[in-house]
């Protein structure tokens, strides 16, 4: 099944990663921004969305508390303006001495289910992050691997990908990846991981509403119609039981 462009994002449906709650991280500065972006999203055809704020303890100090309140703030206008639209909340968790110590004490936010949506350093290979990895499967957490295309010590080491699609872990492809934003080098890899077929979730990591010309560049690009026909964990937070 083959969807034009501009109907693709609602085919998706969902948005299981974007930066859109307000003065919490890096991503929406007002609510104004975040409203900005949900109206983006929501005039796309898009239904479903789960802000996922960073939770990185030297840049990004959140915790489940300050993700409920500017949560709550955001809610309490987008469920005015767009009723049929579902905005819930989990993190992007950086993979660091904190989140292990939430992996310990099991107090992880799941985007659904039990799917967390995990990154780590995009500049320099940290030995320890399948081990974080592990602990959180052996918790009986699932990992979904936050832009897999944009870590540039992998690149030239697709073994890497590899052992981590043979542990289960998601990938998650950014659409702002396959609209060029971060690169060739991170376009093309996004890619390849769509035509292998290895490609578990799609999010837009938006941080801010100027970017979405480059969600618009997404579409245009042919890998997204073999994206589209994946089988996403986007489809199936549609379906997923209403929390
Ligand atoms: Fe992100």
């Amino acid at each position: 099944m083959h969807s034009s462009p501009d109907e693709l994002l609602a085919t998706i449906g969902s948005d299981i990663h974007i930066h859109v709650l307000p003065a919490i991280d890096d991503g929406a500065a007002t609510m104004d921004d975040s409203l900005a972006l949900l109206e983006l999203h929501y005039k796309a055809g898009i239904r479903r969305i789960v802000a996922t704020p960073h939770i990185r303890s030297d840049f990004f100090p959140n915790t489940a508390d300050t993700i409920k309140e500017a949560y709550t703030k955001l809610q309490s206008v987008a469920a005015q303006r767009w009723p049929d639209l579902e905005l819930t909340y989990a993190a992007e968790y950086y993979a660091d001495d904190y989140l292990m110590a939430l992996i310990e004490t099991d107090e992880l936010l799941p985007l659904f289910d039990r799917y967390v949506l995990v990154e780590t350093s995009m500049r320099s290979e940290q030995p320890y992050f399948i081990d974080i990895l592990r602990a959180m499967i052996d918790r009986g957490w699932k990992p979904v691997l936050a832009h897999p295309e944009r870590y540039r010590p992998w690149h030239h080491r697709p073994q890497r990908y590899a052992e981590l699609y043979e542990m289960n872990v998601i990938f998650q492809i950014n659409l702002l990846s396959l609209g060029g934003l971060y690169g060739p080098a991170e376009q093309a890899l996004a890619e390849k991981l769509i035509q292998q077929g290895w490609v578990g979730a799609v999010g837009s990591d938006l941080h801010q509403a100027a970017q979405y010309r480059y969600i618009h560049r997404a579409l245009q690009n042919p890998s997204i119609q073999l994206l589209g026909d994946l089988p996403l964990l986007n489809h199936t937070i549609l379906l997923a039981d209403k929390a």
